[in-house]
């Protein structure tokens, strides 16, 4: 028998539900553990903000999007943070373990608190999708399905006025979601931050599925910048880590691509639709699956690792080895798609 906390913090994402109720079931039946929630990520661990997760506290969440412990931005080591005050949360809530929920930046504070001597498992979660020590993160899914769901549907619009359509997705170092979404709706460009592409070139692609009659299609994620362009694209200032606020990069390369081919061209950036609402089945169960490991893994005594999906298993990487680095759309898969550019 354990006494677990566990906080889901960044960016939410649809799945984080399942994670939570399959670490306190398994928690609960396996091992007899109880459970302890902090509200808003490690906000809430800083704060002694807390929930208890019991197994009614848990009943029917799977299906549903976001948290039902909330998510901040907030770092354990920020200004009111610091290694002495999440040992003291954790010695007056007498935890054995932590679970974290997370992307890049929560994963790189979980190692370390690892490092600080804390005992911590991770869980990893972005709807980016670019976290290396594993296939697929859940969220990527959902994200995927919204996104090709809503593609679909600027495109019957888009021929209807002869028109060319842009869709913007999110995906900020890492273009996962543009390359699949754009390719499970035959697009005819696909822009992402990894491959650095010229306007020139982009609207060769535009005018060549016009010339066949076609309503031209581009997807591009949020992070891309045209190579005449330099930095990121935002204009909406920065966040709480002091990175750019992305999303808009569609709707200035509009008028541009407008411009150089003579084709009206309309951009629709999709936001956070891509992270609301109900998971996928694929990401309830990839969350459930990695829920169930944390548990395990904390009674393995297998602290400072993470979860992670290899081909079809759930296995234990360290924690330093899950933030190393960012996985990107290696040059293969961008190669793949781009045959069918144009
Ligand atoms: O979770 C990653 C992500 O979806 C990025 O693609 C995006 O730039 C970022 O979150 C935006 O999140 P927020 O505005 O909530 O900080």
């Amino acid at each position: 028998m354990a006494r677990l906390g566990i906080l889901t913090s960044g960016g939410d994402c649809p799945g984080l539900n399942a994670v939570i109720r399959s670490v306190v079931l398994r928690g609960l039946r396996r091992y007899g553990d109880e459970v302890v929630g902090f509200l808003d990520g490690w906000r809430g661990l800083l704060d002694r903000d807390t929930m208890v997760l019991d197994w009614r506290a848990v009943r029917g969440i799977t299906k549903l999007g976001g948290t039902i412990l909330g998510t901040s931005r907030t770092s354990p080591f920020g200004p009111s943070g610091g290694i002495e005050r999440v040992e003291a949360t954790i010695r007056s809530l007498e935890l054995d373990a932590l679970v974290v929920v997370g992307g890049e930046g929560t994963l790189t504070a979980a190692k370390m608190l690892h490092e600080a001597g804390i005992a911590v498992v991770g869980v990893p979660k972005t709807i980016d999708n670019d976290l290396s020590a594993t296939d697929y993160s859940f969220g990527f899914d959902t994200a995927v399905g919204i996104a090709t769901e809503a593609i679909d549907r600027l495109k019957t619009t888009g021929e209807s006025h002869h028109r060319c359509m842009i869709a913007e997705v999110m995906g900020r170092h890492a273009g996962w979601i543009a390359l699949h979404a754009g390719m499970a709706t035959s697009a005819h460009a696909i822009l992402i931050p990894e491959q650095p592409t010229s306007l020139d070139e982009i609207s060769k692609w535009v005018l060549s599925p016009a010339e066949r009659g076609r309503t031209p299609l581009i997807v591009v994620a949020e992070g891309f910048v045209p190579s005449e362009m330099g930095a990121h694209y935002h204009e909406r200032g920065l966040d709480a880590f002091n990175r750019p606020r992305l999303g808009g990069i569609g709707e200035a390369m509009a008028p541009m691509i407008e411009e150089r081919t003579g084709i009206e061209t309309r951009a629709t950036t999709l936001g956070y639709i891509q992270r609301g609402g109900v998971p996928s089945a694929f990401d309830r169960v990839l969350a459930t699956r990695l829920g169930m490991a944390a548990v395990d893994a904390v009674h393995a005594e297998a602290l400072g690792s993470m979860v992670a999906l290899r081909g079809t298993d759930i296995v234990l990487v360290p924690l330093t080895e899950a933030v190393g680095a960012l996985k990107t759309v290696p040059q293969n898969r961008y190669d793949e798609a781009s045959t069918l550019f144009g």
